[in-house]
C-alpha cells in the first residue's frame, strides 16, 4: 500500500463562474484512488509589497497559503491565460509563497493545466507558469500538457468534463502526478 497523496488545488481565477475553478472541481472528482484534492482560495492575498514584508511581515492570508502548500504532498494549478500569460492574482500568490525563509514551493511536485473559452486552452499562459515555477524550484510534471480549449463545449455546470478525450487527459495527468509525487518522496 502506498501512502495517500494530499493535493492542494489552486485556481488562478477569482471569478465565481470561472471555467478554471470548474475544471479544478472536475479534476477533484476524477482523483484516482489514494489521492485527495483540496481546493484553496487566493482571493484575500494582498498585492506583494516589500515594505509590508520587511515591516509587519508576510500577511496572514499569504502565510495561510504557504502553510497549506507546505502541508500538501503536491499542487494542482488551474491557470487561466490573460494576455498570453499567467493571471496577476496567481503570480502574486506565487510571489508571496516564494519568499524566504523555507519557501514551500521548493521541491514541490506540481501539475498545471487550464481552460479557456477560446480554442487555445491557455497553452501560452501555462508555458509562462512553468517558467515561473522553475524559478522557485517547483518540480512541474512535464507531460501530459492539458490545455482545454472551447470550455463551454467540454465542461458542464456541475463540474463534469463532458468530452471523453479531455476527461482521459485529466485522469492521465492526475495518475502521473501521483506517480511523480511518490517517486520524489521515495
Ligand atoms: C485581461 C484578460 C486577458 C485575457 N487574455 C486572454 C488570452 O491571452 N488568451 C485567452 O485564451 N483568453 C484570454 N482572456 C479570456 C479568458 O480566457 C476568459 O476570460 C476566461 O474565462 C478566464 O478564465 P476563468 O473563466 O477561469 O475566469 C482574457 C481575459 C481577460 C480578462
Amino acid at each position: 500500500m502506498t501512502d495517500p497523496i494530499r493535493v492542494l488545488g489552486i485556481s488562478g481565477s477569482l471569478r465565481k463562474a470561472s471555467w478554471n475553478t470548474l475544471l479544478l472541481r472536475a479534476a477533484q472528482k476524477l482523483a484516482p484512488e489514494g489521492m485527495t484534492i483540496e481546493i484553496t482560495e487566493i482571493r484575500d492575498i494582498p498585492f506583494y509589497d516589500g515594505d509590508v514584508e520587511a515591516g509587519p511581515g508576510i500577511p496572514e492570508p499569504a502565510v495561510a497559503l504557504r502553510e497549506k502548500i507546505r502541508a500538501a504532498d503536491a499542487l494542482l494549478i488551474a491557470s487561466p491565460e490573460y494576455n498570453g500569460s499567467v493571471t496577476g492574482v496567481l503570480k502574486n500568490a506565487i510571489d508571496w509563497a516564494s519568499r524566504p525563509p523555507h519557501q514551500p514551493l521548493d521541491g514541490k511536485p506540481i501539475a498545471v493545466f487550464g481552460t479557456s473559452p477560446g480554442a487555445t486552452g491557455t497553452i501560452r499562459g501555462q508555458a509562462h507558469l512553468r517558467q515561473v515555477l522553475a524559478n522557485v524550484n517547483g518540480l512541474v510534471l512535464v507531460q501530459p500538457v492539458v490545455a482545454v480549449g472551447n470550455a463551454a463545449q467540454r465542461l458542464d455546470a456541475d463540474a463534469n468534463i463532458t468530452d471523453e478525450a479531455t476527461r482521459n487527459f485529466v485522469v492521465t495527468m492526475l495518475t502521473r502526478l501521483a506517480d511523480w509525487t511518490h517517486r520524489l518522496k521515495a
